[in-house]
């Protein structure tokens, strides 16, 4: 890995590659932080003659796994996963998360589902108290966008979160196209106080292809440290 790596991305990637054992049926995350894990685990499967099988939750992850000799399947190819490494936007003390900054976070959250395990490695600008701060991806279907826009701004009124900026994600002059072929909306909330209700709100809306909140999925947490150590969270 080249050492222009951020130095905590790095040293959670190296203590969450250090759990892969041989034989391992794994998933890949997406982000900067997964990007430097896929290195650092290319390296170890060739120099340590690994055998895994590996899905990749985005077609840019696949591509860089792949251009480093890793080989993907689809994650129906492999079926359950024993462990996913991802990346997060934020992490709190319950381990519940933000992710979908890089517009991955629905096929993030089916093969996060897909594994015994799943493992957030984050530098620790991601640890929060309460979720929120980092605006809220919501993966939404371009049939009828604006109408799951409007339903949207109405289920935050409902749940008393006020009238906050529903914005569609750009991309230069562009709007997002995730990998599925759906738009981006992002939900700048501040705070969110109850987050399972959120989630259980925005999946009640037509429309709504998936949101960013992971919920109880994460077992455990390697928070990176500038000085290459790692605090772990469980
Ligand atoms: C991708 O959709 C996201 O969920 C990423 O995992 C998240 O944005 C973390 O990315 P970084 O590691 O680049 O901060």
């Amino acid at each position: 890995t080249t050492p222009a790596h951020d130095p905590a991305k790095l040293a959670a990637a190296r203590a969450a590659v250090a759990l892969v054992q041989d034989g391992m049926k794994l998933g890949l995350g997406t982000g900067s932080t997964a990007s430097i894990m896929v290195e650092v685990l290319a390296e170890r499967v060739k120099a340590e003659g690994l055998s895994l099988r590996c899905a990749a939750t985005s077609k840019a992850t696949a591509d860089l796994a792949e251009s480093l000799g890793l080989r993907i399947e689809s994650l129906d190819q492999i079926g359950w996963l024993d462990m996913t490494i991802d990346g997060a936007d934020e992490v709190d003390p319950d381990l519940h998360l933000i992710k979908g900054g890089g517009g991955a976070h629905l096929r993030e959250k089916i093969v996060a589902a897909a594994s015994d395990r799943m493992v957030v490695i984050a530098d620790p600008g991601k640890v929060v108290d309460q979720l929120g701060q980092f605006p809220l991806p919501v993966e939404v279907l371009q049939f009828g966008f604006e109408t799951t826009r409007t339903l949207i701004r109405r289920a935050l009124s409902d749940l008393g979160l006020g009238d906050h900026d529903v914005l569609q994600r750009l991309k230069g002059d562009d709007y997002w196209v995730t990998d599925e072929g759906n738009w981006i909306l992002d939900l700048h909330l501040q705070a969110i106080p109850d987050a399972p209700a959120l989630a259980h709100a925005l999946a009640a809306i037509p429309g709504v292809v998936e949101q960013g909140l992971f919920l109880g999925m994460c077992e455990l947490a390697i928070i990176g440290k500038p000085d290459g150590t790692v605090v772990k969270l469980n």
